[in-house]
């Protein structure tokens, strides 16, 4: 279904100032760091020493991180389905234009395609997981796609995009922490500064969502309300191991990643309660009716939400991948 005229509306009117986005949030190709920057330089003298320090400083690092940190790096690889989801969205004119929504997204694909890559590389180095399976895994998802729940609808993506990229910043920072507490610096530090690219975009999807709230208050309620009741899914939903069924490996994927207290349902409700703050969700008024009761309900869910939490146990059984033998050697 069309969206109404008042969002294509809204969307030009925010296209406006694309170009400062992009100046204010993103970096430009020639300034901002790459993997090579962060990883052993094949092209030097030591460089076998320096993949010899990677393999040794990994030892500590147990079974769940692995996982983790392979679901980390096949989620970031599969940024194909998002350029193109975002692509699709009403609003966004890709052909002919190089100034518009366009332009925003091909530069924030542009920052996170470095992501998967610097991952990639070093847990191919590590030699402690098995590529071919995580290969597979990568293809696997790029094949099943996504489905987040936003449709084409501008307001609902950028909720998501707000969210979700708060997520991702979380998640790489305590990947990080974990190795740095191992005494894996190298790792570490990707982990750190692709928080910080994660940080910038989140910062400015939710400042997408603040600017079209000014213009447009009861619908992105209405669409806020929408996405936090279907519930943000994860951008890897369908991952599943190789020969498994589509999002077999999820949930399992999942419990690592709450186990070692790398995202949990409390930093869920914690981004919620975040993203309610800065918009000043309490403040509104001059709401439709419907726009009042979300804005009731999305006040109250944080709340509710960690109620429920507190019942929930996480599974302690861990789950064999195929990525990762049993005693993280192949
Ligand atoms: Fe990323
Ligand atoms: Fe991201």
């Amino acid at each position: 279904m069309a969206l109404s005229n008042m969002r294509l509306e809204v969307m030009k009117t925010v296209e406006k100032q694309v170009d400062s986005f992009v100046d204010k949030y993103l970096i430009p190709v020639e300034e901002i760091w790459q993997p090579t920057d962060l990883l052993p330089n094949l092209q030097s003298e030591n460089y076998i020493e320096e993949i010899k320090q990677i393999r040794e400083e990994s030892k500590e690092l147990g079974y769940d991180f692995w996982v983790v940190l392979v679901a980390d790096m096949v989620t970031e690889e599969a940024l194909p389905t998002y350029e193109s989801w975002l692509m699709d969205m009403e609003g966004v004119q890709q052909h002919g234009r190089q100034d518009g929504w366009s332009k925003w997204i091909r530069h924030w694909t542009g920052e996170e395609n470095r992501h998967g890559d610097t991952l990639n590389k070093y847990l191919y180095l590590s030699g402690r997981v098995d590529m071919r399976e995580i290969e597979k895994t990568t293809q696997h998802l790029i094949s099943d796609g996504f489905d987040i729940g936003t449709g084409r609808d501008p307001y609902k993506n950028f909720i998501y995009t707000s969210f979700q990229e708060l997520a991702t910043n979380i998640s790489h920072k305590r990947v990080g922490q974990l190795a740095k507490n191992k005494g894996n610096k190298m790792l570490a530090k990707m982990c750190n500064v692709i928080a910080g690219d994660e940080m910038r975009h989140h910062l400015a999807y939710r400042e997408f969502v603040n600017i079209i709230f000014e213009h447009d208050p009861s619908e992105m309620m209405l669409a806020f309300q929408d996405m936090m009741k279907k519930k943000i899914v994860m951008p890897a939903q369908f991952i599943r191991e190789s020969g498994e069924g589509i999002a077999s490996a999820f949930e399992n994927f999942s419990n690592a990643a709450q186990r070692l207290g790398v995202y949990t349902t409390y930093d869920y409700i914690d981004i919620l309660r975040k993203l309610n703050e800065y918009w000043q969700i309490d403040k509104f008024t001059s709401l439709t009716d419907d726009a009042e009761k979300a804005r009731d309900y999305l006040m109250a869910l944080p709340d509710r939400m960690t109620r429920i939490a507190s019942r929930i146990a996480i599974p302690e059984d861990q789950h064999q991948f195929k990525w990762v033998a049993p005693n993280g050697r192949l």
